[in-house]
C-alpha cells in the first residue's frame, strides 16, 4: 500500500513543486487524505528557496498555493521514507537511479507522466528558460498525472 509520494526534478523550485502542490489539492479532493507527500531536486541549487516566481504565480491562477514550499535537494534516505518517487523527467529517473544502486528501490522509482495514457516515458518539459507557456503546459501534464495517479492509488493495483 502506497502511503507517502516524493516529486523530483532537478531544482525543485519548477515542476516538482507545482506536483506536490497540484497533487496534495487533487488528492484531498478525492478523499485521500493521510498520504505523506513532500517534493525535492537532484540538484542542491535552490535549498531552502521557495519556488519560482513564475511557478508560484502560474499555480495560484489555477488555485494552488506553491508559497509555503521551500527547496531541498533529494537524499538517498528518502528511498526509506517514501513508497513512491516519481521523477519529472527522464534526465532526473537516469540521476536518481544513479543516486540510489540497490535493486529493492526500482519499483518505487517512475516517471510522472506515466500515469497518462500514451505520456509513459515522456518528459514534463523544464520550464526555466522558457516563456509562460512552458509553466501552463507544466500544469497541464501535472494535473493530468496527479489524476492518474491518484485513480491508481484508489484501484489498490500495486
Ligand atoms: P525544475 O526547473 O527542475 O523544474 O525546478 C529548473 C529550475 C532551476 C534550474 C533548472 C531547472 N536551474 O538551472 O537553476
Amino acid at each position: 500500500m502506497i502511503r507517502s509520494v516524493l516529486f523530483v526534478c532537478l531544482g525543485n523550485i519548477c515542476r516538482s513543486p507545482t506536483a506536490e502542490g497540484v497533487f496534495r489539492h487533487r488528492a484531498h479532493a478525492a478523499g485521500l487524505t493521510h498520504l505523506h507527500i513532500d517534493s525535492a531536486g537532484t540538484a542542491n541549487w535552490h535549498e531552502g528557496k521557495a519556488p519560482d516566481p513564475r511557478t508560484v504565480r502560474a499555480a495560484a491562477r489555477r488555485g494552488y498555493d506553491l508559497s509555503p514550499l521551500r527547496a531541498r535537494q533529494v537524499q538517498v534516505s528518502d528511498f526509506e521514507q517514501f513508497d513512491l518517487v516519481l521523477a519529472m523527467d527522464r534526465q532526473n529517473l537516469r540521476d536518481l537511479r544513479s543516486l540510489v544502486k540497490a535493486p529493492r528501490h526500482d519499483e518505487q522509482l517512475q516517471l510522472m507522466l506515466d500515469f497518462v495514457d500514451g505520456w509513459r516515458d515522456k518528459d514534463v518539459p523544464d520550464p526555466y528558460y522558457g516563456g509562460a507557456e512552458g509553466f501552463e503546459q507544466v500544469l497541464d501534464l501535472i494535473e493530468a498525472a496527479s489524476d492518474g495517479l491518484i485513480r491508481h492509488l484508489q484501484s489498490g493495483r500495486p
